[in-house]
């Protein structure tokens, strides 16, 4: 089995032979012609042809990675092959919604499809390994990685984590349209302080096993194969050379089997933490704690050698680290065939086939939340209108695509002009109204946001007066969320706030299609504008998804994954928090935990979402009313469908322990369905509680299910529930 064959092969392999699995380098580099003489390029050729590089990332395009690869295994002596990583995200170059959007969906069969998609395009270009999915909780809009996550909640992160693990990976890691996947970031990377990424994470034991641990442990369960550490500090200690997190928790507690690789220069930037002096003491540090590949920090390649013959690092955590490695390897088939995921006519068919078109646009159409929408003013009448449609991100093909899509081709999104544009029998009138950016967007740099030329806002003003109703696309651009795009305010940038207040003075008839990677928050908008859809960043098919809701071919089922707030000032803001000792006003004083200035609640709770029908709650019924423990605990609830279309609800069911041995959540949610009803139709949804549902970790990080009085709210939101309880004995 493959345990011999690693035995078999690490007996051959000298120390740098083996310190070189351990090392990944970006590429980059024009492999496909001459190998350029000097610098980084030079050296990687250098370390590749001598076998001192266990991985590439960003290495991308069949022809690309045949070529390395081929130097791998023909030119190094033992010939072992490369394993490819690449930050697959949301999609390879068949663009699905940003994860955050995704999550919205709370439809687990769609959003593992979108990673078998994903995984798909990925292998057919050469791609074995993502860096996918981000699974870290974060409560706090201001990080721009919220868009890459689950959202708020460690339960339903959970369940997103499990669906796309199992959708990158598959049944069988060694098929060459599956790739193996990557939980990141290990851990508590979502609760950098401020929202600041890369800032400070200090949070304790309640939060860390309750909170951050869950969707790890779910991407774990599901079998992920590789985790990734991250930048942050936890309590004082770097994650990368955090052997508590690393080698106690997920090689020990959890028997993970995989590898874990670092973030890039994770181990470098422990330096700079204070955690180490220089970069011996870096890897000293990094490799004990249980990191096994080090991502471009550069310097396992050159300081373990050393380390391990001056008696430093014991060579049996080098052995533990490339055994894990070549596993994975093996398990991807790349011994059997290093070239398995290199076959240029597989790459040409699959990537943006139209299966693969067709599955992005199910997961755009699932991903989007109605937020608002009085007096029904949508869906929009198919004919007889005048739509003015507004906004730089209306005709905008980059923006959509969102941020985190390496591989995706710029202005490849069909817009959302270009969507409603399909829609013939109304009269469409475009108009920008104002620039959002000014200069080049990309990636790695800053925006530049237009505050100054409002010179298109009289015609968007003309055409919105002469239109019945005025649908405005308003947001974020793609690249305003994402690594390093952390905000202070989660405003409108630019000008759209002041255009959207003038084209309201001329017609309140609006529809705001919000385009963003975070929750925003927008008091005027939510208290002036007639109806809001929430859009995100929908990826290739976003106007084809956002036309297709605006009109009512399709009927929105989202719901929020992460708690929309007010103003800046409330977050952290989530709706699983602790209810306080002064929860509500009793005494009509001030000494209860509220603001003075804004209500404590959020604009836009987590799990809202509407629908073009409407949904009613009969009363929840519990089987019983006192259980022993391990009983499971069954409740149903009969929902009907009493508007005028067919549509989905998605059934929330919240919990709260009311008295445990360390104070529980206001609600956490324990169970989801999502239910299907045409028109006047009635169907029962069944929930089930049982022994993990109703438990905790303890801060000695135990699990435990604790006998007493449990509430249980049942409903279409977490602030829109019907609450009974129980006796569990
Ligand atoms: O995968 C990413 C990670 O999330 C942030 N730093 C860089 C890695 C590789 O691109």
């Amino acid at each position: 089995d493959n345990e011999q064959k690693i035995t078999a092969l690490m007996a051959k392999m000298t120390l740098e032979e083996k310190v070189g699995q351990m090392n990944q380098y970006n590429g980059f580099w024009d492999v496909t012609g001459p190998a350029p003489k000097e610098g980084n390029a030079a050296i990687k050729y250098e370390h590749l042809r001598k076998g001192w590089i266990g991985s590439m990332l960003s290495v991308r395009g069949v022809k690309e990675v045949r070529a390395i690869q081929k130097i791998a295994v023909e030119e190094t002596r033992l010939g072992i092959p490369l394993i490819i990583g690449f930050d697959v995200i949301h999609g390879y170059k068949t663009l699905s919604p940003v994860p955050l959007a995704e999550a919205a969906s709370w439809d687990m069969d769609a959003i593992k499809h979108s990673a078998q998609v994903a995984a798909d395009e990925a292998s057919a270009s050469g791609i074995n390994w993502t860096f996918g999915p981000m699974v870290d909780i974060s409560r706090d809009a201001r990080w721009g990685r919220v868009m890459e996550g689950a959202g708020e909640d460690p339960y339903l992160g959970s369940k997103v984590a499990f669906a796309r693990v199992k959708g990158f990976q598959g049944d069988d890691l060694s098929l060459p349209n599956t790739i193996a996947a990557c939980a990141k970031h290990f851990a508590g990377y979502g609760f950098a302080e401020a929202g600041r990424d890369y800032n400070t994470v200090d949070v304790g034991n309640a939060t860390l096993y309750n909170t951050i641990l869950p969707p790890f442990k779910a991407a774990k369960d599901a079998g992920v194969r590789t985790f990734m550490n991250s930048f942050n500090i936890l309590n004082g200690v770097p994650a990368t050379g955090n052997s508590f997190l690393q080698r106690e928790i997920l090689k020990g507690k959890w028997g993970f089997t995989g590898f874990v690789v670092t973030d890039w220069a994770s181990i470098r930037e422990m330096i700079t933490w204070g955690y180490a002096k220089d970069g011996a003491e870096a890897s000293l540090k990094a490799v004990t704690a249980g990191a096994d590949m080090d991502m471009e920090s550069r310097l396992y390649v050159t300081e373990l050698v050393k380390l391990v013959n001056d008696g430093k690092v014991d060579v049996k955590l080098i052995d533990d680290a490339v055994r894990r490695i070549l596993r994975v390897k093996y398990e991807l088939g790349l011994f059997d065939d290093p070239y398995r995921y290199c076959n240029e006519k597989r790459e040409r068919t699959t990537i943006n086939s139209k299966a693969n078109h067709e599955a992005v646009l199910d997961v755009a159409r699932k991903s989007i939340v109605l937020l608002k929408n009085e007096n029904s003013l949508l869906p929009l009448k198919k004919s007889g209108q005048k739509i003015a449609l507004i906004g730089a991100l209306a005709a905008d093909k980059n923006s959509p695509l969102g941020s985190w899509r390496i591989a995706g081709d710029d202005n490849s999104a069909i817009s959302v002009l270009e969507g409603m544009q399909q829609y013939k029998g109304n009269v469409l009138t475009y108009e920008k109204g104002a620039h959002l950016t000014i200069g080049k967007t990309s990636f790695q740099q800053e925006l530049v946001f237009n505050t100054t030329d409002r010179s298109g806002f009289e015609a968007a003003k003309k055409a919105a007066k002469e239109a019945n109703v005025v649908v405005m696309v308003l947001g974020e651009h793609g690249f305003q969320s994402g690594e390093g795009r952390s905000r202070t305010n989660l405003d409108l940038p630019g000008l759209q706030q002041e255009l959207l207040e003038e084209i309201y003075k001329v017609n309140p008839n609006i529809v705001l299609v919000l385009n963003n990677g975070r929750p925003l928050a927008l008091p005027w908008a939510a208290a002036h504008i007639p109806a809001i859809v929430e859009a995100w960043h929908l990826g290739s098919e976003t106007g084809n998804a956002v036309a297709q809701v605006l009109y009512g071919d399709y009927n929105p089922s989202g719901k929020l994954p992460m708690s929309f707030p007010r103003n800046v000032g409330q977050i952290p803001i989530y709706y699983n928090q602790h209810s306080t000792g002064r929860p509500a006003d009793s005494d009509k004083n001030v000494f209860w935990s509220h603001y003075t200035d804004v209500e404590k609640t959020p604009q836009f709770a987590f799990g809202h979402g509407l629908s073009y029908t409407t949904f009613k709650y009969g009363i929840p019924k519990l089987n019983k009313t006192v259980y022993l423990k391990g009983e499971p605990v069954q409740i149903t609830v009969a929902i009907t469908n009493t508007g005028n279309f067919d549509g989905k609800e998605v059934a929330q069911l919240y919990i709260q322990d009311i008295s445990a041995s360390l104070s529980r959540p206001v609600k956490e949610l324990k169970g989801f369905e999502m239910v299907s009803l045409k028109k006047g139709e009635t169907k029962t949804v069944n929930f089930t509680l049982t022994d993990t549902e109703l438990g905790f970790y303890n801060n000695d990080g135990d699990f435990l299910t604790e006998p007493g009085i449990f509430k249980i709210f049942v409903g279409t939101a977490s602030d829109n529930v019907q609450e009974l309880q129980f006796e569990l004995k």
